[in-house]
């Protein structure tokens, strides 16, 4: 199913609102732009060897230009992606990125990817960048999102079993195969509550 069918696409790729990081501290999620490639690449820079090697699968030490145009030119219907922006003395910088594309075989659905910088893992970013991409790509018609995540990935783990929908869960040679059904949600899209 198309963009016809839901939000209009100049109206997701000026997608913008104000949410609140664990602790309340405001944090701006909107869509990414095509001016964003300097933001894009100093936020891949800020990431650990770690965090590159979960979100790409391997050590991936640059993105050259022509990676970041394919990365900030999206169109918004088979590929949507999302920034959570912080700004400093005037600077705005990303602190977690999240996208998804639908799969050419199936456009009902689609592949989630997420990387949020280190110092601001565990601060409920990547639950965040997850509830918005939901609930756009419900809008979309998209009806599952799925994630490839390696199994040391524990707070991948966590974000996607604690995000309130129904998780159905593949091992595949030490990657997990997470798929999240859109339409059977316990919980509107929205976290777990914390576990005491
Ligand atoms: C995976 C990632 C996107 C999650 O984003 P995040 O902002 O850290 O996630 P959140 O803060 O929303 O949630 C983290 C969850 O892990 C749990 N967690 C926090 N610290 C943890 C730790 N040290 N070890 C394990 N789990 C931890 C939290 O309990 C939380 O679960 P909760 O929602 O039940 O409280 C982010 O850590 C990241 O970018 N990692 C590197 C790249 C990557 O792995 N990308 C995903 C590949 S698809």
């Amino acid at each position: 199913m198309g963009p016809a069918m839901g939000v209009n696409l100049d109206a997701l790729s000026s997608y913008s609102v104000v949410d609140a990081l664990r602790g309340g501290e405001a944090i701006l999620i909107r869509a990414l732009r095509p001016d964003d490639q300097d933001r894009l690449l100093e936020h891949f820079n800020r990431l650990s060897e770690t965090s590159r090697y979960l979100r790409f699968f391997g050590y991936k030490r640059r993105l050259d230009r022509a990676e970041l145009a394919r990365l900030c030119n999206i169109d918004f219907d088979r590929h949507i992606a999302v920034v959570a922006t912080l700004t400093k003395d005037g600077h705005e910088y990303f602190v977690g990125v999240g996208r998804y594309v639908r799969l050419a075989d199936d456009p009902r659905c689609a592949e989630l990817a997420f990387a949020v910088l280190d110092e601001f893992q565990g601060r409920g970013v990547g639950t965040l960048l997850l509830q918005h991409l939901s609930g756009i790509a419900r809008s979309q018609g998209v009806q599952e999102l799925e994630a490839y995540v390696m199994g040391e990935n524990q707070r991948m783990i966590e974000v996607l079993e604690h995000s309130g929908f129904r998780v159905r869960r593949r091992y595949e040679d030490g990657t997990i195969r997470f798929v999240l059904p859109l339409g059977g949600c316990t919980g509107a899209g929205r976290p777990s509550p914390p576990r005491a």
